[in-house]
């Protein structure tokens, strides 16, 4: 618009026919909305008013004297219809904007406008791995590698496949060591299950049986995953831990499959030095079964600590045991329908925070749990 045009009369503006008003008033309110835009405080909101309706010598006061009084009579009509639309146009315009300061809504808006680059930014430390999730990564690798499957199995399991289908009949005394949490859940019409016919998984075991009901021999699976049991807490035992099951079933596996698998993992977990031995042990579900050790990690095997005190850990014992395992008892077989007369396998079920434990040095089960970050960054 020319510079305050409404200082000028009309004719000065070159205005003649009545078709040249309207754009006139047009640009007049283009000028009057950007004024009104940039008014965010009642301060600023004030001038404006007085700018544009001051008695004396506000715009539309000089548009009334200017314009409208000096018009010829051809245009008077004119002017006096648009000067009146504009009138009624900003005063709409002047209320919306004077409501919005007063309810504050121009100060948040105009405080948010402003973006001060200078300011740091917020930095959001970047988590990593549990130690336990590396641990199992690192030995899922290790037996992927030589042709095991990794699968999952329920935490809250029935006592058949935590018990009964892996050959420990109902007061068996086995069960007095893996006492644990009976559950109640509701079923999908509701009701609520019988007491005793839920439990927490006591051990990772339990997915053998659902493996084999699932699949045809040959079977090479292991299963991570988390166990319960009722024991109180101290530096070796927590309420829930984790495991890894392993199992290998086909025609012809013998013991020595069995051997040279296992001491594949353990060398290829520990490093080639460490040595193995296995001594004869129980489980419902092997026959035989073995308890597995290694030579202590600590010591190299040797039984003593420094200066020649005896080795806290190995406690002089040179080994350190390590899991059970054993051969799959024919009875576990009649629970899938496989054909004990055919078939033969191996099991094993390790416990994975010692396993954890021992390569990294950690005497304490409970540091797992706490989630404390500088016991956590130790290992990124
Ligand atoms: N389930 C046993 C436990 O939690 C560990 C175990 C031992 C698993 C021998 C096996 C096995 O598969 O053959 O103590």
């Amino acid at each position: 618009m020319a510079e305050n045009s409404h200082e000028k009369t009309l004719a000065a503006l070159g205005v003649t026919q009545s078709e040249q008003v309207a754009p006139l008033f047009a640009q007049l309110q283009t000028q009057a909305t950007a004024d009104l835009q940039a008014a965010h405080s009642a301060d600023t909101f004030e001038k404006f008013r007085v700018n544009w309706l001051g008695r004396k010598s506000g715009v539309l006061t000089l548009v009334g004297d200017n314009w409208l009084k000096l018009a010829t009579p051809e245009l008077k009509r004119a002017v006096g219809q648009e000067l009146n639309k504009f009138k009624a146009q900003l005063e709409a315009q002047m209320e919306a904007r004077r409501a919005a300061i007063e309810s504050g809504a121009e100060e948040t808006v105009s405080t948010k406008d402003r973006v001060d680059l200078s300011l740091p930014g917020v930095a959001r430390p970047i988590g990593s791995r549990h130690l336990i999730r590396q641990v199992f990564q690192e030995i899922e690798d290790i037996f992927v590698s030589i042709g095991f499957s990794v699968v999952q199995g329920p935490e809250i399991e029935t006592p058949y496949y935590n018990f009964e289908a892996l050959n420990i009949p109902e007061f068996h005394p086995v069960r007095d060591d893996m006492d644990t949490f009976y559950v109640e859940a509701a079923t999908e019409s509701g009701a609520k299950t019988a007491p005793g016919a839920l439990l927490l998984r006591t051990h990772t075991s339990p997915v053998q049986i659902r493996t084999m009901e699932k699949q045809k021999p040959p079977v090479r699976v292991i299963v991570p995953g988390k166990v319960y049991r009722r024991d109180n807490p101290d530096a070796t035992h927590s309420f829930m831990f984790h495991q890894i099951e392993g199992l290998a079933v086909d025609a012809d596996i013998t013991f020595c499959d069995f051997t040279g698998t296992i001491e594949y993992f353990v060398k290829q977990y520990f490093g080639p030095s460490v040595k193995t031995r296995f001594r004869p042990s129980y489980f419902p579900f092997t026959e035989p079964s073995v308890e597995f050790d290694v030579s202590c990690i600590f010591c190299g095997g040797s039984g003593c600590g420094a200066n020649g005190a005896t080795c806290g850990k190995c406690k002089g014992s040179q080994w350190i045991e390590l899991f059970g395992a054993g051969m799959v008892d024919p009875a576990v077989y009649g629970f899938v329908n496989y054909d004990a007369k055919k078939l033969s396998g191996f099991a094993f079920g390790m416990g994975m925070d010692r396993l954890a434990m021992l390569k990294y040095g950690i005497d304490d089960i409970q540091a797992f749990f706490q989630n404390d970050a500088r016991f956590l960054r130790q290992f990124p």
